[in-house]
Parts: C-alpha cells; sequence; structure tokens
C-alpha cells in the first residue's frame, strides 16, 4: 500500500519543518518529502490547507480496562484516541484490577494489539494501588513498563513515596503523581469558593493540590529522581513547578484543555459532567494554567479521558469523578490556543506529541524520510459542534458537549496505515 499526501502542510519543530509539501508514504515509512510526482494507491489532496503533524500522543488516559469495561475498553478507548489524532497513548492503572503485574501489564500489551495504535500501559506504584507497600519495579519495568503511577490518588505516606522515587530512578522509570492531599479534601466535589458555597456543597481546598505538589518536588529533589506532575490545575502549583524547574529539579508536568478552557461556574449547572479531580478552579487559575503552558512551565497537553457511564454520573453530589477527552483535545487547543494567537503549531506539536514521548522515554516520531509515518492530519479551519451521541468512546461524559470548535483530525495514520478517517 502506497499514500501520497499532497498539498499538505506538514509541521515538525523537531526537524525545523513548516511548509506546504508533498508526502509519499511506503511500507510503513515516509519515503519522500518535496514536490512529488509518483503513482501511488491512494492519494490525499490537502489543498494546502489540512496539516500533518506528528501523531499525537496522550500520556495520560483511563480506559477501565480491565474490570470496568461497561465504561471503555482498550478497543473503544483506541477508538476514540484515532478519532482524536492520537497514534500512542499511555493508560493509568486504576483498573479492576488494578495493573500491578507482569501478568496484568500482558494483558494490555496483548490487546493492544489489535489497536493499530500504540497503547502502553502504566504500572502501580504500590501494589493494588493501596499505598501499603511498593510494587517490584524491576520485574515490571522487565515486562516493559516505562512509568509508574498511583493515579485517581496520591501515595499518602511521603516516606513511601520518597522510596518509591529512589527506585523507580534506579530503574530508570518515572513516577507520575496525582497530587491531592485527600485529609484535605475531604469529602469536597468541586472548587472550595463562591461557586460551592452558592452550590451549598462541599469544597475541595487548592491547597490539597498544591501541598502535595510542593512535597512531590521536595521528595524527588532529595533523591534527585524525576517527577512528573499530573493535571496541574492550580496557579499556586503552577507557581511552585515554575521555580522548581528554576533550581534545576528534574520535574515534569501537565494539564489538560478543560483547565484552560473553563472555570467552576460551569458547575453552577449541577451537572456532574463537570466534576473532575482535581476540579475546575477559577478565572486566575484558568489565566496561570495557559500562561505557564505559553511559557514552558507546563510540557504537556494531556486529556486524562476518564469514561464515566451516564448512569454513574446521574447525581450531581454522588458521581464519580472524571471526564472523557480524547476526541476534543486538539480541536478545543486549536480553538483556545491556536486560532486566538497565542500558540504556535509547532508548540501545539510539542505539547501534544514530542514532550509527552520524551518524558517517557519513549522513540520520538517525526516527519521526516525514513520515519515511520505516524500523523495526524487535521483541518484547522473545519468548524463542528461536539454531539457527545457521536463520540467514539462508550462514555459520553465531556465538558465540551455543545461546544463549537475550529478544527478537527480528519485522517489519523500510524505505521503507514489510515486507521482513522473523518
Ligand atoms: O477525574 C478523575 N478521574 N481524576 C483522576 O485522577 C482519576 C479519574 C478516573 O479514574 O476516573
Ligand atoms: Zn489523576
Amino acid at each position: 500500500m502506497t499514500l501520497l499526501l499532497k498539498n499538505i502542510r506538514a509541521v515538525d519543530p523537531s526537524q525545523g519543518l513548516d511548509k506546504i509539501t508533498d508526502l509519499y508514504i511506503e511500507n510503513g515509512q515516509i519515503t519522500e518529502i518535496g514536490s512529488i510526482d509518483m503513482a501511488a494507491d491512494r492519494v490525499i489532496d490537502g489543498e494546502g490547507r489540512l496539516t500533518a503533524v506528528p501523531g499525537l500522543f496522550d500520556m495520560h488516559v483511563h480506559f477501565r480496562d480491565p474490570g470496568l469495561t461497561y465504561k471503555e475498553d482498550i478497543i473503544t478507548g483506541a477508538a476514540a484516541a484515532k478519532a482524536g489524532g492520537f497514534t500512542g497513548v499511555a493508560c493509568m492503572p486504576n483498573t479492576k484490577p488494578p495493573v500491578d503485574s507482569p501478568e496484568l501489564i500482558r494483558y494490555v500489551f496483548e490487546k493492544a494489539k489489535e489497536t493499530g495504535i500504540n497503547v502502553i500501559p502504566y504500572a502501580c506504584v504500590t501494589k493494588g494501588m493501596q499505598g501499603k507497600e511498593l510494587c517490584d519495579y524491576e520485574e515490571l519495568k522487565k515486562a516493559g513498563i516505562v512509568a509508574i503511577s498511583d493515579d485517581g490518588r496520591p501515595v499518602e505516606n511521603a516516606e513511601l513515596m520518597r522510596q518509591a522515587l529512589e527506585l523507580t530512578n534506579e530503574n530508570g522509570l518515572i513516577v507520575t503523581s496525582h497530587c491531592e492531599d485527600l485529609n484535605i479534601i475531604n469529602g469536597g466535589i468541586i472548587n472550595k469558593g463562591e461557586v460551592s458555597r452558592q452550590l451549598g456543597v462541599k469544597g475541595m481546598d487548592r491547597a490539597s493540590e498544591d501541598s502535595i505538589t510542593a512535597r512531590e518536588i521536595t521528595l524527588a529533589a532529595s533523591c534527585d529522581a524525576r517527577i512528573h506532575i499530573c493535571h496541574v490545575s492550580t496557579y499556586g502549583s503552577v507557581n511552585i513547578i515554575r521555580a522548581a524547574k528554576r533550581d534545576g529539579v528534574k520535574v515534569t508536568c501537565e494539564t489538560a484543555p478543560h483547565y484552560f478552557t473553563y472555570t467552576d461556574e460551569k458547575l453552577l449547572s449541577r451537572d456532574a459532567d463537570y466534576r473532575m479531580s482535581p476540579p475546575l478552579r477559577t478565572e486566575r487559575d484558568r489565566l496561570a494554567i495557559e500562561e505557564a503552558l505559553l511559557d514552558g512551565t507546563i510540557d504537556c497537553i494531556i486529556t486524562d479521558h476518564a469514561p464515566h457511564s451516564a448512569e454513574d454520573k446521574a447525581d450531581f453530589e454522588t458521581a464519580p469523578n472524571g471526564v472523557v477527552g480524547l476526541e476534543t483535545s486538539l480541536a478545543v487547543t486549536l480553538t483556545q490556543l491556536y486560532h486566538t494567537g497565542k500558540m504556535s503549531l509547532s508548540k501545539l506539536v510539542e505539547v501534544m506529541a514530542i514532550n509527552p514521548r520524551r518524558i517517557l522515554g519513549l522513540p520520538e516520531v517525526s516527519i521526516k524520510k525514513g520515519a515511520f509515518a505516524e500523523l495526524c492530519i487535521f483541518d484547522p479551519e473545519l468548524e463542528w459542534t461536539v454531539e457527545p451521541e457521536k463520540l467514539h468512546s462508550k462514555s459520553k461524559n465531556t465538558v465540551f458537549k455543545g461546544e463549537r470548535l475550529k478544527g478537527r483530525t480528519v485522517y489519523t495514520i500510524c505505521r503507514g496505515k489510515i486507521v482513522y478517517e473523518l
């Protein structure tokens, strides 16, 4: 199968590339770039508008497989990823049972083979995600793991976390941390502030996030280990991370599109689809997240794709936290940051494709002769409305429902094959 992409805007900052050109794909590889006049089994004309970037990578998704597959499974989660332009994702291990053994890691890798994209598992920091006993990182590494997380909750015992950082560092792994002090959260369901008071519901104090962010950075610095802070949502965490980076601490971090798009005002609807942890915060936080993304304090955009069924989400106060995001992430980022002139496409590629792979130590994906053809091809001008029932994900709990977005994935190519087509 040969594929010719004509008049495509190819953007890849790792190659200093941003130009309208043709790409030829054969046997899974990019074999030519430039003006190409060769026959191909399939020709796609980008008309100078369609844009090709390295396949996106989301280093923070929940595919609920094994055990909670009524919400999502590896196949449907991957379908959502492909529709969003992702050629790779890393799945959090808070499944049922949690992924904490070579057998479960093998299960994920096996099922991932059917997806046509790269689906890699995280393993837990602690056995059963119980926060009591560390997993055997050497054994997990041998099984193919690159990163470790108890995402969904923090490791509450600071000394255990310090040991985890030391041991993962020795094994060349990275810990990614869900920073929330559960004692401070104390049953809170949305950001603590004006909106929680107005609704008369228990709030989550921002100190829950800031304090664990500071703790993780202190612990990592004490043993010179790397640490990655998950889903940053507060201006306080941003300031702590920015200062730590200046001090040379090996800290990286991520945020999600909902944190630079919305505030807790969305919760006035009393709709559990707007609940996630950490929660939507205030305008001051939203602006700090945006600024930190643009100045490089925040390294990547993830989705924290966290599917929950309509039944799970029915009651505002008792519903579990989490929102889906794979199918809207690129479009929201284009709408909010690119079309407003705040973020260049090169920067977008860095935070959505290059940095996540670099943080996890995965092979880079680039647009150059001889590289594996892993591409996200999108139409930056295509406007569409988010209709939850049309999502590929099994769950429809999106905060972007009804939103008009500008920009959409049109083709996703992995290992030279078109794995998604709008
Ligand atoms: O909102 C969230 N949902 N945050 C998390 O950290 C976990 C996730 C989930 O698993 O549903
Ligand atoms: Zn989390």
